[in-house]
This record gives structure tokens, C-alpha cells and sequence, in this order.
């Protein structure tokens, strides 16, 4: 089980002191508070067209974001080839989510509670060979379905999209997905591979986060990315 070591306190205030960063996030916050309004399971997937885009990064500050509001958020691991959640939050990740698919059994008890105040973690837990196919079980789904009903949001960090095909299997069965695209990385023709991608499984696509944004980008880029989206998250200063 996952257990945490660090005090409970944690807040985006500790993950950032930078003004024009929270507030970004209170934007992507409030457009997804908007965008889920209608739909009565909040499970969301954080996705991204490759790598190193920060999908993790912006996993964590939107679900802290979003526990701020009192509501009750669970955020998962499930990026099962390179997990990264436990070291953002400092707890031990030999349980978690891979733990709760292999060998059932009650899954509260692979959460690690109050990571945050009203966040839970669930940590992805030992890397399996079949990723996959793990996220595509009806295990998975039965979880999904139990998580759902529990929690107000849920949060699902994953591997990039046109990569693997982990993300999709998730998309497919939840109720949106946001990508997180990185200034000076993603080009427009992976954001519209991502895209496609999402369309093909029939899942929702609520937003693209455009990650590291910098001034200095082109005002045609800009607009091309604006036009999916949810502004700019982690503007530097
Ligand atoms: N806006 C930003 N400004 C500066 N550094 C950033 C920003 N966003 C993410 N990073 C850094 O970039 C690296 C990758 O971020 P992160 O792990 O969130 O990406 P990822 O898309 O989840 O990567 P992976 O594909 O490996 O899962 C980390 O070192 C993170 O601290
Ligand atoms: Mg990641």
C-alpha cells in the first residue's frame, strides 16, 4: 500500500510561488469545471501527443487546483511505463494501481489518502509487462466505475498518446481527455495525430494545454493551439 510520508498540508502554494502560474491553472480549473458540468462522471484523462511534454506536471497542479474547491479528487498513475506521481508527492509507491489490476481486492487500500487536503493518490504502483492490457481490463473498468461514484473528479496521468496506446484505451471509457502540448516541442501535425487519435476511440476531447509557453511564440502558432483550447498553464515569468 502507499504510504505517505510528508505532511497533508500540501498545497499549490507549496508546489509554486509564481502568481501568474496559479493563476493560470484557476483559468484551466474553471474551464473544466465548466466543460464537466453536464457529465455525471467526472474522470479525466491528462494525455499528451510524446513525451516530456508535462502531462505529470500538470496532472498534479490541476488536481490540487481542483481539491482547493473542497471537492473530493482522486488522482491516478497510470502512466505505467515511466510513473512519476510518487516522487511528486513524496510517497512510497510499492503499492497502487498495478497492485489493486494484478491481484484485486478492496482498491482503497492502494490509495494513498490526503496527499493534499481532498486529494487522494493512487500511485501506479510495480511496472508491469502489459500496460495495455492492464488499463483495458474489466478490472480497470470496474475500478473506473467504483472511483467515479466516490469521488467528485478524478484525475488520470497516462503515456503520451502517439506513443502507446495506454491513453487511448482510457479515453475511450472516460468521460474527456486533455492534452498537453509543449511550446517549442509538440508540433501541430502530433497535436492533430493525438487528436485523431482520440476521435478514432470515440472519446472526448476537452482541451489542450499549452505547457512552457513563452512570449516569444508565433501569433499563427498561438491561434492554432488557442483554437483547441485552454490557454497557458505554466507561463513563465
Ligand atoms: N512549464 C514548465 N516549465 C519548466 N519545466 C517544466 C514545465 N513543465 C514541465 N517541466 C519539466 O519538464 C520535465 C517533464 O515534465 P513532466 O514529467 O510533467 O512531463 P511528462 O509529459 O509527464 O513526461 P513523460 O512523457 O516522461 O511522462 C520535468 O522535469 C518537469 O519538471
Ligand atoms: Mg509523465
Amino acid at each position: 500500500m502507499a504510504t505517505k510520508q510528508h505532511s497533508s498540508d500540501r498545497s499549490i502554494a507549496q508546489i509554486t510561488n509564481s502568481f501568474e502560474i496559479v493563476e493560470a491553472y484557476k483559468t484551466l480549473r474553471a474551464n473544466l469545471i465548466f466543460s464537466m458540468a453536464p457529465m455525471s462522471r467526472k474522470v479525466i484523462v491528462i494525455s499528451g501527443p510524446e513525451p516530456n511534454t508535462g502531462k505529470s506536471t500538470t496532472s498534479c497542479h490541476i488536481a490540487v487546483m481542483m481539491a482547493q474547491t473542497s471537492k473530493r479528487v482522486l488522482l491516478i498513475d497510470a502512466d505505467l511505463r515511466r510513473p512519476k506521481l510518487h516522487r511528486f508527492f513524496r510517497v512510497n509507491h510499492a503499492g497502487g494501481l498495478t497492485s489493486h489490476l494484478l491481484s484485486g481486492g478492496d482498491w482503497e487500500k492502494c490509495v494513498c489518502k490526503e496527499v493534499a487536503p481532498h486529494l487522494d493518490l493512487m500511485t501506479a504502483g510495480p511496472i508491469p509487462p502489459n500496460p495495455s492490457e492492464l488499463l483495458g481490463s474489466q478490472r480497470m473498468s470496474h475500478f473506473l466505475d467504483q472511483v467515479a461514484e466516490q469521488y467528485d473528479y478524478v484525475f488520470i496521468d497516462t503515456s503520451p498518446i502517439n506513443v502507446v496506446t495506454d491513453a487511448l484505451v482510457l479515453s475511450a471509457r472516460t468521460a474527456g481527455t486533455v492534452l498537453v502540448a509543449r511550446q517549442n516541442q509538440t508540433g501541430y501535425d502530433e497535436l492533430q495525430q493525438a487528436i485523431e487519435g482520440i476521435k478514432k476511440v470515440n472519446g472526448t476531447l476537452l482541451g489542450v494545454v499549452l505547457n512552457d509557453y513563452q512570449p516569444s511564440l508565433s501569433e499563427e502558432k498561438r491561434l492554432a493551439y488557442r483554437q483547441y483550447g485552454y490557454g497557458e498553464p505554466n507561463e513563465k515569468k
